[in-house]
């Protein structure tokens, strides 16, 4: 191809997400955007999720009605029987690292960075920022490149801070305790407690890998052109400000799954669950009175152990509230072969539902939904945001010890129950957002709601940030 014909050219972004569901969600509503814009996009995936892609969605079909969208699949290094879930969770980030980034760059090399007759070189590369090994890539064959942090500003900005939190001996919490309030965190003084700090920091070792592997890929985060948060400036504007000290050019252009919803035919919308949806208790949920019904969910990665199912069970069930329950199948550990305990199964059949994979978004924002009881990842917390959905949190790792202090704290929507799980507490916390302060958390979650509407709109912070950033990747073609 001639170099006039190339520069008639789209853009060519490569999307490239940590593979798990938390991370792939918001990094293939971004590369709909850019579709939408007229961008070439390739779209990195493992093995493992492109299979389950195809079983259990409708994103091959979503994506074959742009012919600028192509998916690569490499393989991410963990066999087919790794759990994938619970303290294994974490072994992803070394196998990508060490398996998928060599056959990254290897096939980078071997397609030309992608370039055919109709389509450019990459000229773009939009990685996670947990994928340090892109940033290298890119740098040493002179390709800009963006990251994305899939997670809050607020954990994020944590992260950031933990270079600052080891210099002053605020982890490890040693004599300290887990409540002290922690001091190096700019613009979190007052209220963050060392629990509140993402579950990595709860070392012994000073020099702990994982959480020095965590500070590092935070760190490097500095030395790409761009970095995108999938937040809004009305929820999160006092963090993404001390963020951007250091990182000036901060793309907030979130919340994505919403933002896409916003400039698209709603029957455009992908799927992207890693699980086939059961979709029987929309038929349940619309039987049920306004507001009534707290739903129950914990995420991809999160596992409970039988003791802790049934302590939430019971504070299900005593709370007298009725319930929706999502138990993914692999979830459960210490039982056999993982099945929800018969007890369970039929003692929830009263005023409760049980789901392997609920359709959350809808049922988030169902007229009987009134509760979220999560574990506080970054996307079920946008959603329920989103859908004026209270919280209360149960916090499983990582950035969710500190999302569950914002929504608690600073946003005042909903409580943190973090590092309880007993039935009492589970029945209280139900009482209390479900009934006795109800209106005082739905007004505050609903005037949230109403700011990150207000964001995606035309105007909107993230509305105006995603253009700039749209306009942005333009100015950077090579
Ligand atoms: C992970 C991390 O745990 C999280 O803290 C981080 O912020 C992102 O990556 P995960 O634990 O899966 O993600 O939580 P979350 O971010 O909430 O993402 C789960 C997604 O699965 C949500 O988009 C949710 O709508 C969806 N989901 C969950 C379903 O569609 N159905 C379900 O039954 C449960």
């Amino acid at each position: 191809m001639s170099s006039e014909e190339e520069a008639k050219l789209p853009p060519h972004v490569l999307i490239f997400p940590m593979p798990i569901q938390g991370h792939l969600n918001p990094m293939l509503n971004l590369a709909q955007l850019f579709c939408l814009s007229e961008f070439h996009v390739t779209f990195i995936v493992s093995d493992f999720i492109h299979r389950r892609l195809l079983n259990h969605t409708t994103v091959p079909e979503t994506f074959a009605r742009y012919p600028g969208f192509q998916f690569r699949a490499l393989s991410d290094g963990l066999s087919d029987d790794h759990p994938r879930a619970g303290e294994k969770a974490m072994d992803i980030i070394p196998s990508v690292a060490d398996v998928m980034g060599p056959l990254f760059k290897k096939m980078m090399i071997h397609e030309d960075l992608f370039a055919s007759a109709s389509r450019r070189r990459v000229t773009c590369i939009v990685a996670d920022g947990l994928l340090g090994f892109a940033g290298d890539f890119a740098e040493k064959n002179g390709i800009p490149f963006v990251y994305f942090r899939t997670s809050g500003a607020c954990s994020f900005w944590t992260y950031y801070c933990i270079t600052e939190l080891l210099e002053a001996h605020e982890i490890p919490f040693g004599g300290n305790g887990m409540d002290q309030l922690i001091k190096s965190v700019p613009g979190m003084e007052g209220f963050l407690r060392g629990r509140d700090l993402p579950s990595f920091c709860r070392v012994n070792n000073p020099n702990d890998p994982v959480l020095h592997n965590l500070k590092d890929l935070t760190r490097q985060t500095v030395r790409a052109h761009a970095t995108i948060l999938n937040t809004f400036e009305d929820l999160e504007g006092p963090i993404t400000s001390q963020i951007r000290k250091h990182i000036p050019r901060l793309y907030t252009i979130g919340p994505l799954h919403t933002h896409l919803k916003s400039r698209l035919n709603e029957e455009m919308i992908l799927s992207s669950s890693f699980w086939a949806e059961d979709r029987n208790c929309i038929d349940w949920l619309n039987g049920q009175p306004s507001k009534s019904v707290i739903y129950v969910s914990f995420g991809s990665l999160t596992v409970v152990t039988r003791e802790q199912l049934f302590e939430f069970w019971h504070g299900l069930v005593n709370s007298g509230q009725r319930f929706l329950w999502a138990i993914r199948p692999d979830s459960i550990i210490g039982g056999e072969n993982h099945n929800i305990p018969v007890e369970l199964t039929e003692g929830t059949k009263e005023r409760g539902y049980l789901v392997g994979w609920a359709p959350q978004e809808e049922v988030l924002n169902h007229q009987a939904v009134g509760g979220f009881l999560t574990h506080s990842g970054w996307n079920s917390t946008l959603e329920s945001i989103l859908a004026g959905v209270p919280m209360i949190c149960w916090p499983y790792f990582a950035d969710q010890m500190v999302n569950s202090r914002f929504v608690s704290e600073v946003w005042k929507i909903g409580l943190d129950m973090k590092d309880t799980c007993d039935t009492l507490t589970i029945e209280n916390a139900i009482r209390e957002v479900m009934g006795v302060r109800k209106n005082e958390f739905l007004e505050r979650t609903e005037h949230m709601a109403k700011l990150a509407r207000m964001a995606i709109r035309e105007g909107g912070s993230s509305y105006c940030n995603l253009d700039d950033l749209i306009e942005f990747i333009k100015s950077l073609v090579i």
